[in-house]
């Protein structure tokens, strides 16, 4: 293991100001973006799209890194052009999502474990051999009438563990995913319970299978009640519950925190990463940052709409979000950003 490399990576992936982009979405999930707002589910069409997203003009001024999917990266802009060879001349580190996705937990209902493990190692070795420097796992856990559960947490972060230990050894900084989901009834102080609980978890998990800590990234959800809790939390409140949770549970020697969005608007996502960095800033020991699918990428999908004649739009609506992330980094965001 190049313990080097994977800290100089790590580290440049949370640099400055800027952030993550996750354009990782499976064909399924793409598909099914793509059929809410009437845009046809083809491979043409997702390679449209995604040349729109990373042919965004001075997009590398405010993203670090990029996650792809599978298909992704072993795609090409219209004339021909690897991806992979616009993200290098933009200065864009990519990425690579690695699981194959969350599948029933046997024996717990209403529970998932992510699936990816076998054949990984050569997988990853080939994702090296492309350009890949860093990859994403995501495990997912619900909320609900008791779930969940600890052998669920248990398997899932051992699952993360076994995966961040191996993208070490292909030479890949591991962006670790532990998601609690929104969905639910579920108030603030569950969601922080069940974070840190999770966090524990994946973190004792880490250490097990020797990660390297300074080689790795965190990408957690924010703190936050339920999407149908009647009591929503002021963007402070959700700020100050999510910043303690991690400073209880995530070691300082970890460079960098990138959250996903998980469902929440745009503004609000960019709002709470700002909160967190205007209160707690010089108390934090790790970069607070962003890893963010569609509190990035909405506005331009919804402008888009598989028309090239929307494309310019399109990339002026996914660079705002892009600059008001990057805002929210240094704690300067404004609502008035997102008009500008
Ligand atoms: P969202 O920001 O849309 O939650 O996506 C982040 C991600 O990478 C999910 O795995």
């Amino acid at each position: 293991m190049n313990t080097q490399e994977l800290t100089d990576t790590a580290r440049k992936l949370v640099a400055g100001d800027k952030g993550l982009l996750a354009m990782d979405e499976s064909n399924s999930t793409c598909d099914k973006r793509f059929a809410k707002v009437g845009i046809p589910q083809t491979v043409e069409a997702r390679r449209a799209y995604r040349e729109l997203i990373i042919t965004t003009p001075d997009l590398g001024g405010s993203i670090s890194g990029v996650i792809l999917y599978d298909e992704t990266i072993r795609q090409q802009k219209k004339d021909g052009t690897p991806f992979l060879k616009i993200l290098a001349e933009a200065g864009i580190v990519p990425g690579i999502k690695v699981d194959t996705g969350a599948k029933d937990l046997a024996a717990h209902p209403g529970e998932k474990i992510t699936e990816g493990l076998d054949g990984l190692r050569p997988r990853l070795q080939e994702y090296f051999q492309m350009g890949a420097r860093f990859a994403k796992w995501r495990a997912v856990i619900s909320i609900g009438e008791g779930i969940p559960s600890r052998s669920c947490l248990e398997a899932n972060a051992q699952a993360l563990a076994r995966y961040a230990a191996l993208c070490q050894e292909a030479g890949l900084v591991p962006v670790v995913e532990p998601e609690v989901l929104m969905d639910g009834e579920h108030a603030l102080e569950q969601c922080r319970k069940v974070t840190e609980e999770f966090l524990r978890n994946v973190f004792i998990q880490l250490n097990c299978q020797r990660v390297l800590l300074e080689g790795m990234i965190l990408k957690p959800n924010m703190v936050l009640p339920g999407l149908s809790c009647p009591t929503q939390a002021l963007v402070d409140e959700a700020a100050d519950a999510t910043v303690h949770s991690l400073l209880r549970t995530v070691p300082a020697a970890v460079p960098g925190i990138t959250f996903l969005s998980g469902g929440q608007s745009g503004e609000l996502a960019s709002a709470r990463l700002n909160a967190m960095n205007v209160r707690f800033k010089s108390r934090m020991p790790w970069a607070l940052a962003f890893s963010f699918a569609r509190a990035i990428q909405q506005p331009a999908l919804e402008i888009w709409l598989g028309q090239e004649t929307n494309v310019k739009t399109a990339q002026q609506a996914l660079l705002r979000r892009a600059r008001c992330n990057r805002a929210a980094r240094r704690g300067e965001y404004a609502a008035m950003m997102e008009r500008t």
